[in-house]
């Protein structure tokens, strides 16, 4: 795979926990637990093969409607994997990141996170930002009111508001534009993750369970990825010859 095939930023829904755990007449919450596995491992893959940037989504806005128990037992283990990667994300030069409405979050979450945070900013092999507590539209809404802000404020013109100014307010302003978003479980949808930056993101869908997906699938999805032209509204005539100067 060359460079320029291989995306810059991806983005993955890792669902699938609660059915491989019911698969097994195991509690949902050892789906969860087993999915760290993958998390660590396409962290890695990912690094490896050069991603610039890995956003996984790991806890929705609207994943806090789930019984208290589950919520709970999430949040014990976000800050189980915080605190058993700390060594392996600052050895391999990565930057830690999060996504969504943080001050939601547990302080014993927050704590090792923002600890992680703080250490890994100056990494600069990948960034793995984490959406949690996250949702596209609420993550939209924000920037729209932070955009309000400046412009009752002096700071922006209203008729300056484009979709290019407003997007430098969304939270994923300073990541490349998001290249492929792949989710695993069967599901086709999309659940609230990064609507405005999907918009000519290729996506993917893969029949595995989130705690069975390994590298061999992530490499299978870049295969898909590669193979794909994206042609962001011209005509393919256009593209072969734009990318044969
Ligand atoms: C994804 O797995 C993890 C989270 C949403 C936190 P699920 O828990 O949604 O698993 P399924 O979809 O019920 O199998
Ligand atoms: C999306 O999965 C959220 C995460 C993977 C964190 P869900 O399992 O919550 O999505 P729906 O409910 O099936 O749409
Ligand atoms: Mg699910």
């Amino acid at each position: 795979m060359t460079a320029s095939s291989l995306p810059r930023h991806v983005g993955i829904i890792m669902d699938g926990n609660g059915r491989w755990a019911q698969l097994r007449n195991r509690p949902r919450l050892e789906g969860h637990r087993a999915g760290a596995d993958s998390v660590r491992d396409i962290t890695r893959a990912a690094r490896q093969l050069g991603i610039e940037a890995l956003t996984l989504y790991a806890f929705s806005s609207q994943n806090w409607a789930r019984p208290a128990e589950e919520v709970a037992g999430l949040m014990h283990l976000l800050r189980e994997f915080l605190i058993d990667e700390r060594a392996e994300i600052m050895d391999n030069g990565i930057r830690l990141e999060a996504l969504g409405d943080i001050e939601k979050l547990p302080p014993f979450v927050r704590e090792p996170l923002d600890e992680l945070r703080a250490a890994s900013r100056g990494n600069s092999s990948m960034v793995l930002t984490l959406a949690l507590s996250y949702g596209g539209r609420e993550s939209i809404a924000k920037a729209a009111c932070a955009a309000a802000r400046d412009i009752a404020a002096g700071i922006l013109r209203f008729e300056d508001l484009s979709a290019e100014r407003l997007g430098g307010y969304l939270p994923t302003a300073t990541l490349p534009q998001l290249d492929l978003l792949i989710r695993t479980s069967g599901e086709q949808r999309v659940s609230n993750f990064m609507l405005w930056e999907i918009a000519y993101a290729e996506l993917v869908f893969v029949d595995v369970l989130w705690p069975e997906f390994r590298r061999e699938h992530l490499y299978r999805c870049l295969e898909q990825y590669a193979a794909r032209e994206r042609r962001f509204g011209m005509t393919s005539a256009q593209i072969a010859e734009s990318s044969d100067v």
